[in-house]
């Protein structure tokens, strides 16, 4: 497939957009810091913190935030178990399936659950971290996924 290009000027802080790529959704996300601040913190929790699994992402993005760009996370919208579409859940609240949620992306089909970077956390069917496809900045607004 061909590559797309995304306009991330209208994103607005703590909400995605979604644009399709290779007949796969494309999660783009702008994190607030209160997101970002959380990710070092749930490091023990999580299968492959620092993404040692080199299938999960392109080299630039193999870092922290699993992004170019702090703030803005893209993300291959398909859960790493069987392909079911997690749920984006940016509020920070508790959840009946775990009260310290700390907001991420939660697949309903087996539960796996995900940080903002997409990182999955030990313990749950999803043997990766959710995978960023390639992509670039041709623009400071513009991404051109693959
Ligand atoms: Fe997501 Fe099974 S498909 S947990």
């Amino acid at each position: 497939g061909a590559p797309v290009t995304a306009d991330i000027s209208a994103l607005a802080e703590g909400t995605r957009m979604v644009l399709e790529w290779r007949g796969q959704p494309i999660w783009i996300v702008k994190r607030s810091k209160q997101m970002l601040d959380i990710l070092p913190t749930l490091d023990p929790k999580l299968l492959d913190p620092t993404s040692e699994n080199l299938d999960q992402q392109p080299a630039y993005a193999r870092n922290e935030l699993r992004s170019i760009k702090p703030q803005i996370s893209v993300l291959v919208g398909l859960c790493t178990h069987l392909g079911c579409s997690p749920e984006m859940k940016a509020e920070i609240k508790p959840e009946p399936f775990d009260p310290e949620w700390k907001g991420g992306y939660f697949c309903p089909c087996h539960k796996s659950r995900f940080d903002m970077a997409g990182r999955v956390f030990a313990g749950v069917p999803a043997p990766i971290n959710l995978l960023v496809p390639p992509h670039h900045y041709e623009t400071e607004t513009s991404i051109v996924i693959g």
